[in-house]
């Protein structure tokens, strides 16, 4: 629902999906997050009107695509599969694939889960990664429509291992200790990731989406972000 804002500006609506920190998680009905700071002083920065929605992972792909949103941020990684279809804002955060399981494992790398049940959420690079590992159609990958419904499945047993991504693995890890979760990173077998704020293709306010991340990264907006989510 785009409604036009006092100043008579058009808000443009973002999408994400809220289960997913320290990057988006649901307080109330507000998302917060890195993702969700690092949104505002963008938008803020380049003088557009924004609301930020917890849509769902599909809804949010789909969304951006038809233009009925204009915008994701969702810890999304710039890939080249999904250039072809959206444009992204300039990078903003460095991320890499990681192997969740449970404490005591014998996994030393990525190669030892195949013939494991894997976990991971569905259109992510997470299950590019585990399908690049036991094949496009293994019927040991298991796939979910929202992160946290990836990290409930590794606690029920439901899957052996899950593959997302390090920085969310390691907020869930360090806030669930009874949960009894380790990780295993394996450099050799998962890509360098890189998040951008997902844009539909051609969108007329990359340019300044752009330019207001290049502020808030010199200005020092973006550094504090950081330390709010991710020191402390
Ligand atoms: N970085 C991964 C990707 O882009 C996972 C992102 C999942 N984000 C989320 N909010 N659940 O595919």
């Amino acid at each position: 629902n785009n409604e036009s804002s006092g100043s008579g500006k058009e808000t443009l609506t973002f999408g994400t999906e809220a289960t997913f920190a320290p990057f988006e998680s649901m307080e109330g009905d507000k998302v917060v997050g890195f993702d969700a700071d690092l949104l505002d002083a963008v938008m803020k920065e380049a003088g557009l009107d924004y609301e930020f929605k917890n849509t769902g992972w599909d809804p949010m792909l789909v969304g951006v695509k038809d233009e009925s949103l204009a915008g994701g941020a969702a810890g999304i990684t710039i890939t080249d599969e999904r250039k072809e279809t959206y444009d992204f804002s300039a990078p903003y955060f460095e991320a890499m694939q990681t192997i969740a399981t449970t404490e005591g494992t014998d996994i030393q790398s990525a190669e030892d889960i195949k013939g494991m049940k894997i976990g991971v959420q569905n259109g992510t690079t997470g299950d590019s990664a585990a399908q690049q590992l036991v094949g496009e159609n293994s019927t040991d990958i298991s796939k979910y429509e929202s992160s946290a419904a990836t990290m409930m499945a590794l606690q029920n047993g439901d899957v052996e291992v899950v593959i997302t991504d390090n920085g969310v693995a390691q907020h869930y890890v360090k806030n669930n200790p009874d949960a009894n979760l380790t990780l295993i990173d394996d450099k050799d077998s998962f890509e360098q990731e890189y998040y951008g704020i997902l844009l539909p293709k051609g969108s007329e306010h990359k340019e300044a989406i752009d330019e207001a991340m290049q502020t808030i990264m010199e200005n020092g907006t973006y550094e504090e972000i950081y330390s709010e989510w991710f020191e402390g």
